[in-house]
């Protein structure tokens, strides 16, 4: 069975291949290396003794992509490629849009020239804006509150018409909670480029002596200490996650959402005091303004995912927090 991967040599992509890979399937990358580096392959290699073959493409270009699809005989796609930078959302809406949007349409085309109906795409809580309640089911209603979320919001949407106009494709839209950690040999994990926007990322380089100190964003939440929680998921229990739902669509037609996270909050100082435990490791941190925008809390229910995909996970935070610390000391 061959696994076309977008976005493959990312943070998430990546840990998914190796686990394709480790499961027997075939994988095929498609990446641009707008934000991610080439020796991923090798690592992928080091890791699972199997090789990939990487396209160095824009999926936006439709020529190209038609020729992978000609060449490669697809069984079915896992489609990560995209930007997911909520603040530079934000400032460059129209790359945004245009690299999300584009990409995926110019995907859904040649997929249907080349008769492969079968998708798993990365959407993001992000689409749940503000919940009124907890945990979050998959059928809340939907908002968002910078350009990124309507990106993921309006893919949703094309798959769920592409479906109802075809009924021969078989679409996953799974939701991601908080990602974080890294792949136990310490060769995968997450490196954003400059200062880092999301907490884990921030807190290995404090810890890492690479940054000063953290900004705890606001301790005056309706939460159980007034820090922000949030449901962070390992990333290789989210990729395994991704073999259960490319399972699914080879079995099932249909178009389903499903919710991946662990359905367990962690408030920010819960993430820093575990951190500075499992590792020994001093992260000094001070308490500033809230970040606008951000909400007081955001777990997801897991019932679906678990029924009807199988899935669940596995990896408690501090393996999250130990793994991330020790990719980072291995790739200093
Ligand atoms: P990442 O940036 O590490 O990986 C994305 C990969 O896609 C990169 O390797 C990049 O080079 C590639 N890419 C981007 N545009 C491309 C294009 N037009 N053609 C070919 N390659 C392209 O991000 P990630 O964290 O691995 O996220 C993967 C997906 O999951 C994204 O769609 C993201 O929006 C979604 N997601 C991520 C998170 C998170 O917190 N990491 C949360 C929810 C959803
Ligand atoms: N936080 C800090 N200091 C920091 C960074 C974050 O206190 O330096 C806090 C935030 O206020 C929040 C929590 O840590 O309470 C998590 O923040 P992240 O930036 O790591 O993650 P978010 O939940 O804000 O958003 C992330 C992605 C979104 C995605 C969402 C759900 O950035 O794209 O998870 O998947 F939609």
């Amino acid at each position: 069975m061959k696994i076309l991967v977008t976005g493959g040599c990312g943070y998430i992509g990546s840990h998914t291949c190796v686990e394709l890979l480790e499961s027997g399937y075939e994988v095929v990358i498609v990446d641009n290396l707008s934000n991610s580096k080439e020796d991923v392959i090798d690592k992928i290699k080091t890791i699972t003794g199997k090789k990939v073959k990487l396209y160095k493409e824009d999926v936006c270009n439709y020529t190209a992509m038609d020729k992978i699809f000609e060449k490669e005989k697809v069984d079915a796609v896992i489609h990560f490629a995209g930007y997911k930078a909520v603040g530079e959302s934000v400032s460059k809406p129209l790359m945004y849009y245009r690299n999300n949007l584009d990409s995926t349409l110019t995907l859904l085309e040649v997929m249907t020239k080349h008769n492969c109906k079968k998708i798993a795409f990365s959407s993001s809580a992000t689409v749940y804006g503000k919940p009124k309640k907890l945990p979050i089911l998959e059928d809340f209603p939907l908002s968002t509150t910078n350009p990124y979320g309507p990106t993921k919001l309006m893919i949703e949407m094309i798959l769920k018409d592409l479906y109802t106009s075809d009924n021969e494709w078989s679409i996953a839209i799974l939701r991601y909670f908080n990602p974080i950690g890294a792949h136990k040999s310490g060769l995968l994990g997450e490196d954003p480029n400059g200062i880092p926007n999301n907490l884990m990322p921030y807190i290995v380089k404090v810890a890492n002596k690479e940054l000063k100190e953290l900004s705890i964003f606001g301790n005056d939440y309706n939460t159980k200490d007034g820090t922000g929680v949030r449901d962070y998921i390992h990333v290789v229990d989210l990729a395994k996650g991704h073999i259960k739902a490319i399972e699914k669509v080879m079995k099932d037609k249909g178009v389903d959402t499903y919710n991946l996270g662990t359905g367990k909050g962690y408030s920010v100082l819960e993430i820093v005091n575990t951190f500075q435990k499992v590792n020994n490791v001093k992260v000094p941190y001070k308490i500033v303004d809230r970040r606008p925008g951000d909400i007081d809390a955001c777990y997801a229910s897991t019932k679906k995912a678990k029924e009807l995909l199988n899935w669940k996970a596995e990896l408690e935070i501090d393996e999250m927090c130990k793994d991330s610390y020790n990719f980072v000391k291995k790739n200093k």
